[in-house]
């Protein structure tokens, strides 16, 4: 039983966010109370404060475990954590098998973004496997996320052909996040020098960040039967395939979604997914860890929003909830 207390959230009132204050809820049947110590800033926030409009906002955070409802283990009270959605906010409600449980010595900070991108790392790759892909081409891959899938692939053998869109971070994807290919999408000999290191490698999975013209024209670098998932879309613009590319070679595509994914996989499997992050973030977070360039109180979220795009590259904004 949680003692009546009260707690700050954001909240979606008549079509527009602010911190409320109300009643801390009892977990009930299943759930777990989490006090939330931070979370992050994440492009997929963006989208939920300008129109997807869900009633809480923060998609990635991190806390400890207060209380827990019926047929919920004791044991989990104390038990750090980390989460997805409804994370910016000082305490949260969720279902017990949704969580990444921690080291008990895992600093709170550096799994405030363990969720979302790792686990969408993790997706991708089980997908590029499932495909057959021995490479595969990834676009935005000085984000976060195509970082650490970038990473997470060399661990796993896969050759991974990262697009930027500057020379300076071709060169900063090679000398810090170990990266064998990286090409500049705006140079001139850009789709030649891609369609030759395609000869060479053969990539068959395309995993897109950004949509537009030049993801099709990607597309149609690659070999017959190749396929693209579409992650994100970083410029606002429509995907433009060529539709003979797709008849004629045999080409496919499809659109992730995390939460869909995740329904998707049977629940061992999202266990040992989830129990990857874990023990990565135990070890020091070489795949999944993120750089955090700074922090923020959970008053100035709005502030936090609109400096998010600015600091993409180099890491992601921390919001203390406390
Ligand atoms: N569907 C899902 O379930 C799911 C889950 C997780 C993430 N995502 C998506 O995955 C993507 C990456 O997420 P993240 O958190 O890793 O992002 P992030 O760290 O904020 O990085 C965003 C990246 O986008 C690049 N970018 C921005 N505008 C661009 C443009 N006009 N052309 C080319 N590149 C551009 C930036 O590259 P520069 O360095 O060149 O500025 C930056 O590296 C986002 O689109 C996000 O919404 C989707």
């Amino acid at each position: 039983m949680v003692e009546s207390q009260s707690y700050q959230y954001v909240k979606l009132v008549d079509g527009n966010y602010q911190i409320v204050t109300e009643e801390l809820p009892q977990p009930g049947a299943g759930e777990v109370l989490i006090r939330i110590a931070y979370s992050t800033i994440n492009p997929f926030d963006k989208a939920v404060f300008s129109y997807l409009k869900t009633p809480r906002i923060g998609s990635d955070g991190s806390g400890t475990i207060e209380a827990v409802g019926d047929g919920v283990s004791a044991e989990l009270v104390g038990k750090k954590v980390a989460f997805l959605g409804d994370a910016w906010g000082q305490y949260k409600l969720a279902n017990a098998h949704s969580l990444i449980i921690l080291d008990d010595n895992q600093d709170l900070t550096k799994a405030a973004n363990a969720c979302v991108n790792p686990l969408t790392a993790l997706a991708q790759l089980h997908l590029a496997k499932k495909h057959g892909a021995t490479a595969v081409i990834i676009t935005a891959a000085t984000s976060q996320l195509a970082k650490q899938f970038s990473r997470l692939s060399q661990q796993e053998g896969i050759e991974v052909i990262n697009i930027v869109r500057r020379d300076d971070a071709v060169e900063q994807l090679k000398n810090e996040n170990g990266a064998k290919y990286a090409l500049n999408q705006t140079s001139e000999t850009f789709l030649a020098d891609l369609a030759a290191l395609n000869k060479e490698l053969k990539p068959t999975f395309l995993i897109d960040y950004i949509s537009g013209d030049i993801v099709g024209k990607i597309f149609a670098t690659m070999p017959q039967k190749s396929h693209i998932l579409v992650v994100g879309n970083q410029t606002g613009s429509t995907l433009n395939l060529n539709s003979g590319d797709i008849l004629f070679n045999d080409k496919t595509i499809s659109g992730f979604m995390l939460h869909r994914f995740l329904i998707s996989i049977p629940a061992e499997e999202r266990q040992k997914i989830l129990q990857r992050v874990s023990d990565d973030l135990r070890d020091g977070g070489k795949i999944f860890g993120s750089t955090i360039v700074k922090e923020i109180p959970l008053a100035n979220y709005l502030e936090g929003l609109n400096e998010q795009t600015q600091v993409a590259t180099d890491g992601k904004i921390l919001i203390n909830c406390q």
